[in-house]
């Protein structure tokens, strides 16, 4: 039945893929912001997704950190495992963020979920750029951008502008700027405004945004009302070949909008 869901996207999730710009949206019922289950159902399209969209053999899914994929992703599949090698790699660095929210931490439990394997980047999320250039000379970390570039999938979330700045650290000066900037979200280090244009950005060593349109599958997963606007601020940039796995409460505030 979850393919067949797949397969047959309803009214509402083809009117949200055409307002975004992206191939796919899948809804799940309820709001995130106000009930945990609906991350574990958005897990489980996710898994679903992944299943009808990676070839199969040796398969690299690079993935992004945050409180959304890390609630979302422990209900990945074990089914997701047959007739594939799995290899989940972070997509950025994590130190200084929550342990449970790291792309690190969240790389290892797919990974055990589905009989996969894994690597880390033990990196701080942000680098000045004198570091950001010696880090990526570095063999190990040159290697693991390599396999990032060689990714099958992305699993990423969307952030909301102010609360990303304030968990980097930003400092009130800063906060006020990317106000008055109009920063609504933050998605691979950089910070979009209400309208789509990039306004701000840290320098990470892993995903480059510019460098995303190149992956074949990409999966954003972020949910609940209060995400509404920063979805909507994002997708002008995204991939067509996002699939935005998503909830009502996101949906319904975004449709209005339209
Ligand atoms: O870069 C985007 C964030 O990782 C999204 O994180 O799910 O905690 O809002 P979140």
């Amino acid at each position: 039945p979850i393919i067949d869901r797949l397969f047959n996207a309803d009214e509402n999730e083809v009117r949200l893929a055409r307002r975004l710009g992206i191939e796919r949206t899948i809804i799940i019922p309820g709001d995130c912001d106000l009930q945990d289950r609906v991350y574990e159902q958005m897990g489980e399209q996710l898994s679903s997704a992944l299943d009808l969209l990676l070839p199969l053999g040796h398969t690299i899914i690079t993935v992004l950190g945050g409180e959304a994929i890390a609630k979302g992703g422990r209900y990945l599949s074990p089914k997701l495992a047959n007739n594939r090698r799995l290899e989940f790699i972070p997509g950025r660095g994590a130190l200084g963020e929550n342990v449970m929210t790291q792309s690190n931490t969240i790389v290892q439990e797919m990974a055990a979920r589905t009989h996969g394997t894994y690597k880390t980047l033990y990196l701080p999320e942000q680098v000045s750029t004198s570091a950001y250039r010696s880090l990526i000379r570095e063999p190990s970390i040159s290697d693991l951008l390599q396999d990032i570039s060689r990714s099958d999938a992305v699993i990423h979330g969307i952030g909301l502008a102010q609360e990303m700045a304030r968990r980097r650290g930003y400092d009130s000066i800063k906060l006020s700027e990317l106000r008055e900037k109009h920063a609504v979200t933050e998605c691979f280090g950089c910070f979009f405004d209400d309208k789509g244009k990039i306004v701000d950005r840290i320098t990470q060593v892993g995903l480059q945004f510019e460098n995303l349109h190149k992956i074949p599958h990409i999966f954003a997963f972020a949910g609940g009302r209060r995400k509404a606007a920063s979805i909507m601020a994002y997708m002008p940039n995204a991939p067509r070949q996002t699939w935005l796995i998503t909830d009502e409460g996101a949906s319904k505030a975004i449709l209005k909008e339209s």
